[in-house]
This record gives structure tokens, sequence and C-alpha cells, in this order.
């Protein structure tokens, strides 16, 4: 296993940027928004169907979430996740009208961000402010999403966040909140509607990030580019991302897409074979690879692995995962864009009961305005993330994020100093 060459220090942090206008879409947008389209009418069609049975009180499944309150300290066993909606974790038990409800629906908790940082940080927000928790999983089904928010309002929630499976499925569910005065928070993913508030991270910057630490390490080569869900806005975000650092040398010749996917739900399996069919169109000669995320760069260097590459071709990532981190430590990883979840987890829950209380979008504190795709200008918090290389993995360390002895399992001794 050759070792992959010295990363560069890491440049400055976040470059911020914008999604193209729909008017002025990429070469990778038209076939997306046709597939999309088809897809959209019937789920939209599935969607009106679900509201009027959920409106008929006939649904019998999905998330109940008032029985069994449960200890708040315990995150969900994510390996449990996709049907099991019915946990609840309350700080105090449901209660009269004057009680405060935040109703959270999660698409799933395949990631292991969703139950380590961000529905802890939630939990603890509403905590601080006397707030009841209940929430939802839809296990990566966008029809069961419409049904646990109809469920979750259905159980009194004052307020909504949403970490949707399907940014465009789920907006009747969302206008329907916000019909009934249900402020509602589009959490980490896009949801064209302005009546949402929008908090995330700058997710251009994300992919920006990534591409700028690969591109120093291979500014002329075959690149392959494995993308998230293409239902969720941040996978053409985070491309656009790439674009902004690698536009110029794949248009100069230097640089040549040889392969470029969607990965259905960020399935790590999934990406795997994404990355196996690479290899194999491009007989193997293929000098980076640039993956949304850290769930799919696993996958990526496994199949990098069965050829005998890992560790010889930047991979990048993005969330931190403990694993991903370690690979950043060993070298076959090259970055990952790390996002302390844990503020957009703070940031959303006193978000949401501030606007449960009554403030408006705009007087939410440290809000700006958001420029969409879609043209609809966002209420957004936006926050910043960081590239960790194996030059400042310490700042993981010291922000608690990852201990030394999971960091550096396996590392060489003297190869990474904050191993030492
Ligand atoms: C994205 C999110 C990432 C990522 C992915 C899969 O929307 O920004 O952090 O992990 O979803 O859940």
């Amino acid at each position: 296993m050759g070792s992959l060459p010295k990363t560069p220090p890491v440049r400055a942090q976040s470059r911020g940027g914008t999604l193209p206008k729909r008017d002025e879409a990429p070469p990778w947008q038209p076939m997306r928004r046709n597939r999309l389209k088809k897809r959209n009418y019937l789920i939209a069609l599935i969607a009106i169907l679900a509201l009027v049975v959920a409106a008929c009180g006939g649904d019998g499944e999905g998330s109940d979430t008032t029985d069994g309150a449960t200890d708040t300290t315990t995150a969900p066993d994510t390996t449990e996740g996709a049907t099991d909606t019915t946990e609840a974790m309350t700080s105090t038990t449901t209660g009269g009208d004057d009680e405060l409800i935040v109703g959270v629906s999660w698409n799933n908790y395949n990631e292991e961000r969703w139950a380590l940082w961000d529905e802890p940080a939630i939990v603890a927000a509403l905590d601080e402010a006397g707030a009841t928790y209940i929430n939802s999983d839809a296990g990566s089904s966008a029809e069961q999403q419409l049904t646990d928010v109809e469920n979750l309002i259905a159980q009194g929630a004052d307020a909504l966040i949403i970490l949707a499976q399907d940014g465009t499925a789920i907006l009747p569910a969302v206008q329907s909140a916000l019909g009934q005065g249900i402020p509602v928070i589009a959490y980490d993913r896009l949801i064209e509607d302005p009546g949402a508030l929008y908090i995330t991270f700058d997710n251009v910057g994300v992919g920006a990030l990534q591409a700028e630490v690969i591109y120093d390490l291979v500014p002329e080569g075959n690149y392959a580019i494995i993308k998230g869900n293409a239902a969720d806005a941040n996978a053409d975000f985070l491309r656009a991302g790439y674009e902004q650092v690698i536009g110029e040398a794949v248009t100069a010749g230097d640089i040549t897409v040889v392969f470029e996917e969607y990965t259905d739900n960020w399935d790590p399996a999934l990406a795997q074979t994404n990355m196996e069919q690479a290899l194999t169109q491009a007989n193997n000669d293929v000098q980076a690879v640039l993956s949304e995320n850290d769930g799919m760069a696993g996958g990526v260097v496994a199949a990098l692995a069965q050829q005998g590459l890992d560790g010889q071709i930047p991979v990048s990532g993005q969330d931190g995962d403990q694993a991903a981190l370690n690979r950043v430590a060993l070298g076959t990883q090259s970055v990952s864009v790390w996002k302390d979840a844990r503020e957009l987890g703070t940031a959303a829950g006193q978000a949401a009961v501030a606007l449960a209380q009554g403030t408006a979008l705009g007087d939410v504190e440290g809000v700006v305005q958001f420029d969409s795709p879609e043209n609809n200008s966002m209420t957004s918090i936006l926050l910043t993330p960081i590239a960790i290389t194996q030059d400042n993995l310490d700042v993981v360390v010291d922000a608690g994020w990852i201990d030394v002895g999971t960091l550096c399992q396996g590392v060489e001794a003297g190869s990474v100093a904050v191993c030492e």
C-alpha cells in the first residue's frame, strides 16, 4: 500500500457561493430534472392521498410518538432505524396546552452524525428551554415522512424540525404545517419554501473545501465523482463546490471526470458499487475520487482496496465520521470536511423554541438571507465547515469530537503528529 503524497497546508476554511439559478443549469442538471418531474407527480399524488388518509385518521401505522417516554441521555441505536418511529425522548411528561412541543422528523438515522451528535444537541437545547421533544424516523421513505409530519402535528407539535428525505416531496406537509401556523425548520437540507427557516452549513463551501485538498494533490488526471442522494439538494450544492475548484482544469483538459453518479440514500454499499464500476470502466486509471460524504468514502476505499489502490488514490469526504477520521490518520482518506453537528442541533433547537413562542422568522438570532436554486429568498442560519486533513486532526480531538485512541487505531508510529 503506497502512501498518499503529503497533504498541503489547509487553505482558508470556507469559500461560500451559491448554486447556479434554475435557468443557467450546468450540464449535469437537465436529466435529473425530467426524472424528478415524473417522480414528483407520482409522489404528489401519493402525498395528497396520504394527507386525505391522515385527515381521516386512518393510517394506523408510522409515527405514534406519544407513548414510551424514555430517558433523554441515550441517543437511539442507529441500527434500529427504519420503521421504529415510536421512540419519544421527552424531558417532561406530556401535559397541558402551555407545554411547548417540538417535533423532529428524521428521514433516517443511517449516518452516525444524526443519532450521535445532531439529535442529542437538539434534545439538550429543548431541555434547556423546558420543551418536549417528540420524533419520528421515516426509514428513508418520502411517503412515510409525509405521514410522520402529519402525526407529529396531530401529537401537538408547536414547531417542526424536518430532515427531509426528499426536499420536493415533503412540500405538501410543510405547507400544511405553515398553513396551520406551525413553524417549520428545514434541517441541514434545503426545502424550497420561503416560509421555512433553513439551518445548515455552507454546503457549496463543503464541496469546495473537499476539492481544494484533492486538487492540490492531483492537479492533473482522471477523477471519479461519487455524489449523494439525487433528491437531497446538498448533493448538487457539493457538486457546485467541486466545480468552483476543478471546473477550469476540466475545461483546460488537465482533469477528466471519467465517472460521475448519484448514490441513492448516500448508501455506502451503493457507493462501493459505483466506485467498482468507475474502476472497471477506467481500467483502474483513476487518480482521484471526490466522494460527497464519509459514509460513501468508506465504500470507495473498500473498492480501491480490492484493487490494491487504497492509500494511493486521494479520496474526499465530509461529516467527520469516527471511521473516516481514522482513515485520514491512516492515509487512506485525504480529507473529511468536518461540520460540528452539535452547533447545528443547538441552533435548530433554540430557533424552534423561539419560533414556537412567536418570534418572527426574520428576528431569529443569526439569520441571513440565502438565494435558493428556485429563486426563493430563504431565511437561513449558515454554519462554517472545516476541512480536516492529517495536518489538523488536533482540531477534532480538541473539540471533543473524537478521542485519540479511536482516531489513531492502526496508525504507524511517527506518521501523524496527533497520534504521538
Ligand atoms: C447530507 C448531509 C451530510 C450527509 C448526508 C447523508 O444532507 O449534509 O452530512 O451525511 O446528508 O445523510
